[in-house]
């Protein structure tokens, strides 16, 4: 790609006034949301299963340059468990950790996996509402751990997204009306058969499964850690949020890990679907009515999930609302590469927290109060690549396969 310089979008830009101050614990800023133990015990499991590998963390010198920052690191989740998303980390980990819970903690993964208790398993039911990118890893943990899996669907989720749920021999049930419509069915469902849920959400009386949702997505964030140049302190990630499992976990890792060093945690989203935003600027969770229409279809949620804005209450440096556009031009610009930077294939919802960062740099305002500056160290996660293709090519006008083969 050519030269250029950082579009301006038509973006919004809230700068929380109740960021907890650096010396603040985790502990004492969120209490019980997540902790060391439950991310240490994810990470143990799931780098232990079949398959298991760390996806690249990728230095994208050339994009920094354009954007006016010093560095810019795109951990690149597209080929997470061949799955397509980082998504495979949490729902697939809650599957594990349901059925350790009915059969016994002494019972592993590698158990599940050889067939060892497939007698029990099989007479389970999972079930979960989704976006795609969740549903799918519920559909493939429970064919990884033997048991069965319903998924729920909403509207606006394409039917490539929707085969490809299938495709792990899920049931698939469509609702017709928004995400959090689907919610309600799935959990409606649920209670009348015996299910058990696997939500990456929470509510009121239901927040063990989420948390280890969140708990799973750390194996990305300790990944992340290993990976980074040593002495290379990040200042920034930006990142992408549905009902907040993915940015809350990011903070809270980072926040256990790094205490006082932690970077700044700018959370993106669509602003059809910006309900971290909304809840924000009002202080306390706010739900977003509506279609929820957005392209970026991993990010269509109009609740922010209770468990997780208290953590991210207290973790989010500032919240980002962005246009679809700025997700549009984030993916060709990763598929064209800048400079030398290699071509990568990011899709919609997978290239938020990237597009918000575009965007900041694009807007003199946003940029200074996001305190983004040529020294500034970004980290941004793709966290999915390109999950239904036909809206890939339509989109960048390229096929997934053409841009990597490039
Ligand atoms: C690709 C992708 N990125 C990000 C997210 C956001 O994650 P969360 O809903 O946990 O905030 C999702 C959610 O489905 C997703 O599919």
């Amino acid at each position: 790609m050519s030269e250029w310089n950082p579009p301006r979008f038509n973006a919004s830009c809230f700068v929380n006034p109740r960021l907890s101050p650096a010396e603040t614990s985790l502990a004492a800023a969120a209490p019980g949301v997540v902790d060391e133990e439950g991310f240490a015990r994810a990470v143990a499991e799931i780098t232990r299963w079949p398959d298991y590998r760390p996806t690249p963390l990728v230095p994208l010198p050339g994009l920094a340059k354009t954007l006016g920052i010093g560095r810019l690191y795109y951990k690149d989740e597209s080929g997470r468990f061949g799955l397509g998303a980082f998504k495979a980390l949490g729902g697939a980990y809650a599957v594990l950790r349901h059925l350790q819970n009915v059969l016994g903690d002494e019972v592993t993964a590698a158990d599940l996996v050889a067939g060892k208790y497939r007698a029990r398993t099989s007479g389970i039911t999972v079930t979960a509402a989704t976006d795609g990118n969740h549903g799918k890893a519920v559909a493939w943990g429970a064919r990884l751990f033997g048991c069965r899996a319903v998924i729920y669907l909403h509207q606006d989720v394409s039917e490539g997204r929707a085969q490809a749920i299938a495709a792990y021999g899920a049931e698939i049930r469509r609702i017709a009306d928004n995400y959090d419509a689907s919610v309600r069915a799935c959990a409606t469902d649920a209670a009348e058969n015996g299910w058990q849920v696997i939500s990456d959400t929470s509510w009121d009386g239901y927040q063990d499964v989420p948390r280890h949702v969140m708990h799973g997505y750390g194996v990305m964030l300790k990944e992340m850690l290993d990976q980074i140049p040593r002495g290379e302190e990040l200042t920034h990630v930006f990142i992408q949020a549905g009902v907040g499992g993915l940015p809350a976990a990011v903070a809270g890792y980072l926040w256990l890990e790094l205490d006082a060093l932690r970077p700044k945690i700018v959370v993106v989203e669509p602003e059809k679907a910006a309900c971290h935003y909304a809840s924000a600027e009002a202080g306390h969770p706010v739900t977003v009515t509506g279609k929820l229409d957005t392209l970026m279809a991993g990010l269509a949620c109009g609740e922010v999930s209770p468990l997780a804005w208290r953590l991210l209450d207290a973790a989010g440096f500032a919240f980002l609302k962005i246009p679809d556009d700025a997700a549009i031009f984030a993916m060709k610009t990763l598929a064209a590469g800048q400079s030398d930077d290699p071509p990568i294939v990011g899709g919609e919802a997978g290239v938020g927290g990237l597009a918000g960062l575009i965007a900041a740099a694009g807007d003199a305002e946003i940029k200074d109060s996001l305190l983004l500056t040529g020294q500034s160290r970004v980290l941004v996660i793709g966290s999915e690549g390109a999950t239904d293709p036909v809206l890939y090519r339509q989109w960048v006008g390229r096929k997934p396969e053409d841009v990597l083969a490039a």
